[in-house]
């Protein structure tokens, strides 16, 4: 009899078809019966359940005591319940043999740069790599690697949510990016942001990789460390800039790693703009910015130096144009080379 209410905002499919009978039980006298709503309030609501209301006055005998009620939410046994941040499990970084953050103090120093190209020269030297983009802050990964306005695909599977990377140059992207309007300022702060990046990261179908790299976001914040806690990450690189500024905020960025709470290993650092190199005199070096900060930091430290990146201006118009510099075979693709196989090496150490 309850067929007979239909719900004119849904086609004019009862009640029935539409799944909303929750719950029908007779007591005695009593019916009571319980109509499901979707999470949003539905303006229908009441017109609904007095139509329910009516009908069942009609179909019973008089004396019956009626109760419909409305009920808010999702049926419990509608759908499998969807996992939720917290039960994200590892399953899809299980067959990720280095998982690997990119660092630094500092944001401007380079770090997304470093990032994309090593994930690129990585690839150029067989390796399977990963990068997602964990910068919640400035997601530069679409851009650099001109795949902006990429969707990934996303698939529901047993309960959960899958989502697929974007592949170019050989290197599958995630970037939080590719899930902001155009133009959208990310605001996400503290928990909401860290839940994004777990998610991001963790409902990813990476497959198997041999490296999986995370631009962090710059800085040393709680962000930080709960996401070194929620992923397995192995270790880190450190990017810095041969600047004593950069250098002080780069100190942070190692204590952050040796702390306690986090105590990861650090593979090596690599100084950006380490010299600027004109394109017409590809043989000149000019330190504009003092010859050997990075040595020293690292000699201090005890990491070692694993790259010195050139300033070329053809490395910051290819980040621009979406073609990462590591593609070429000129001193930026080498530089970017060089890092990537003492990188390979390092982790081959124990
Ligand atoms: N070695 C380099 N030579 C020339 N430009 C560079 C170099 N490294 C970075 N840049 C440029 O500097 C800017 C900041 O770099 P980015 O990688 O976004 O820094 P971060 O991720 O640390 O904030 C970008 O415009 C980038 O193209
Ligand atoms: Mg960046």
């Amino acid at each position: 009899m309850l067929r007979e209410v239909r719900h004119p905002g849904k086609g004019d499919k009862d009640i029935v078809e539409l799944g909303m009978v929750d719950q029908v039980s007779v007591d005695g006298k009593r019916i009571t019966v319980l109509l499901r709503f979707g999470e949003h309030r539905d303006p229908l609501t009441e017109y609904l359940v007095g139509s329910a209301r009516a009908v069942l006055y009609r179909h019973t005998p008089a004396g019956a005591e009626i109760d419909v009620r409305a009920v808010a939410g999702r049926a419990v046994e509608d759908k499998p319940k969807k996992k939720t941040v917290n039960d994200l499990t590892l399953d899809e970084v299980n067959n990720v043999r280095h998982i690997i953050g990119i660092a630094s103090g500092k944001g401007g120093v380079g770090k997304s740069t470093v990032a994309v190209n090593l994930a690129v020269a990585l690839t150029r030297l067989g390796y399977r790599v990963g990068l997602a983009d964990a910068d919640v802050y400035g997601p530069s990964v679409p851009l650099m690697t001109g795949t902006e306005g990429a969707v990934p695909q996303a698939l529901e599977e047993n309960g959960s949510e899958v989502i697929f990377p974007i592949e170019k140059y050989g290197v599958k992207w995630m970037s939080i990016g590719y899930f902001a309007q155009p133009g959208q300022a990310l605001i996400w702060r503290g928990p909401m942001a860290c839940n994004a990046l777990k998610q991001m990261i963790l409902q990813v179908r990476w497959g198997v990789l041999d490296f999986l790299l995370i631009d962090m976001p710059p800085g040393t914040g709680d962000i930080h460390i709960s996401l070194v806690g929620d992923i397995p990450m192995e270790g880190a690189v450190i990017v810095t800039t041969p600047q004593a500024v950069a250098l002080s905020d780069v100190e942070k960025g190692v204590d952050m790693f040796r702390n306690e709470k986090i105590n990861r290993r650090i593979y090596g650092l690599v100084e950006n703009m380490a010299w600027f190199t004109p394109a017409e005199l590809p043989e000149n070096k000019y330190f504009i910015f003092g010859k050997d900060g990075g040595v020293k930091m690292a000699e201090r430290f005890g990491i070692p130096l694993i790259g010195r990146i050139p300033i070329v201006q053809s490395i910051r118009e290819s980040g621009d144009a979406g073609e990462p510099a590591a593609l070429s075979s000129g001193p930026d693709g080498l530089a970017f080379l060089e890092l990537a196989r003492n990188l390979a090496e390092q982790t081959e150490k124990e």
